[in-house]
């Protein structure tokens, strides 16, 4: 591993990144280690890992194993995620006899009840083996708790994704995920007085104009209502092609709103091919996109980049989108990313 400073140590944010149980060991858990201090289970918490095929709840092995390692490493763990429309089992939305859940009130009850059994399972599960949140030895500080569930077009008023979350439940079930995690992760097994397990909301394309507006309308209402929601996740999987500006303009939309907010998955496309010379433009886009980070630090809980080398992106089709090479080499991106001395 290069002898270089740490991610992490140039700003006055925690700095993640995703990853699954191949990063924990080895190289790369060296090169994590050195740069990064949070880290965010790319796969292992979704709401589908948490089950085996027969739909009983079971600690995740591989989320255990990652949740060891935050712990033995003094790493802070962001949570991904509770409520999501994909990598969820059929089963959550069907009756006994495996047909579509209606919108009757009792098919809404059941719906209910199996999204509170779950974010129960899962903070139980958790604070069970490390000790309640907010004690020393449990490293979960932050869950997305509900993701991506603003639409992607503007035809609808209440600008929703159709999910079937939502067609059975409509909009209250992002309140309900919120109340639910918060009475499980910052109540029940909590240090009492503590609320240690910040809850976010997460969606992609935020930093483009339409989507931000239907976000925002969101958050409003649901500060409106009251729910308990403390952040609001910018996923930022963009390309060189996107305006560096726009990522300030999405962070800028929150800023007077009572909610934190965090970079929750951020990568940069290059293209392809990959040349030296996109190398060189990604760690300019790094380096300016970090100095709007540093900019905003007061209301940034966190910047997480979606993996930690090239190879194991899931755009490594794309181009190269993060900061190492697949040599765990430290790429321009890289020196952008720390405003360090950029190649010529
Ligand atoms: O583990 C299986 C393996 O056993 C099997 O042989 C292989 C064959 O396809 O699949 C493997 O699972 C894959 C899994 O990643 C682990 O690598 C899935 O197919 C693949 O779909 C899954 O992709 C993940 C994707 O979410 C699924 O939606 C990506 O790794 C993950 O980076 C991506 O993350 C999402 C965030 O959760 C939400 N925001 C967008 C982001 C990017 O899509």
């Amino acid at each position: 591993i290069e002898d270089l400073t740490g991610i992490h140590e140039t700003t006055d944010f925690p700095v993640g990144v995703a990853i699954d149980s191949r990063e924990i060991v080895g190289g790369a858990a060296e090169l994590l280690t050195r740069h990064f201090n949070q880290i965010t289970p790319e796969n292992h918490m979704k709401p589908e890992a948490w089950y085996d095929d027969e739909g009983t709840f079971r600690p995740h092995d591989q989320a255990l194993a990652m949740m060891d390692f935050a712990r033995d490493n003094d790493l802070r763990v962001y949570g991904h995620v509770l409520v999501w429309h994909s990598q969820t089992p059929d089963w959550f939305f069907q009756d006994a006899a495996g047909q579509p859940l209606t919108t009757s009130a009792a098919h809404q009850q059941l719906l209910r009840e199996r999204l509170r059994t779950h974010i129960f399972a899962v903070a139980e599960s958790l604070s069970q083996r490390y000790g309640k949140f907010g004690s020393a030895t449990n490293p979960l500080h932050a869950f997305d708790a509900v993701n991506e569930v603003v639409s992607d077009s503007g035809e609808y008023a209440d600008g929703l994704r159709r999910s079937e979350w939502y067609r059975i439940l409509g909009e209250s079930f992002i309140d309900l995920t919120f109340s639910y995690a918060d009475e499980a992760f910052n109540d029940v097994h909590a240090v009492e007085g503590t609320d240690p397990v910040a809850l976010f909301i997460n969606d992609y394309n935020t930093e483009q104009s339409g989507k931000l507006a239907r976000y925002r309308a969101l958050v409003q209402r649901l500060i409106a209502r009251g729910v308990p929601i403390d952040g609001v996740g910018h996923q930022f999987h963009v390309s060189l092609a996107t305006p560096v500006s726009s990522l300030e303009a999405a962070l800028e939309a929150f800023a007077n709103l009572p909610v934190t907010q965090a970079v929750t998955e951020l990568d940069v496309t290059t293209g392809t091919p990959v040349t030296q010379a996109k190398l060189i433009d990604q760690a300019y886009y790094y380096r300016d996109a970090f100095r709007i980070f540093r900019a905003h630090s007061d209301h940034l809980l966190a910047v997480t980049v979606w993996g930690l080398t090239d190879g194991r992106s899931w755009r490594s089709g794309n181009g190269a989108p993060l900061l190492f090479d697949d040599s765990l080499r430290a790429k321009p991106a890289y020196h952008g990313a720390v405003d360090g001395k950029l190649p010529a």
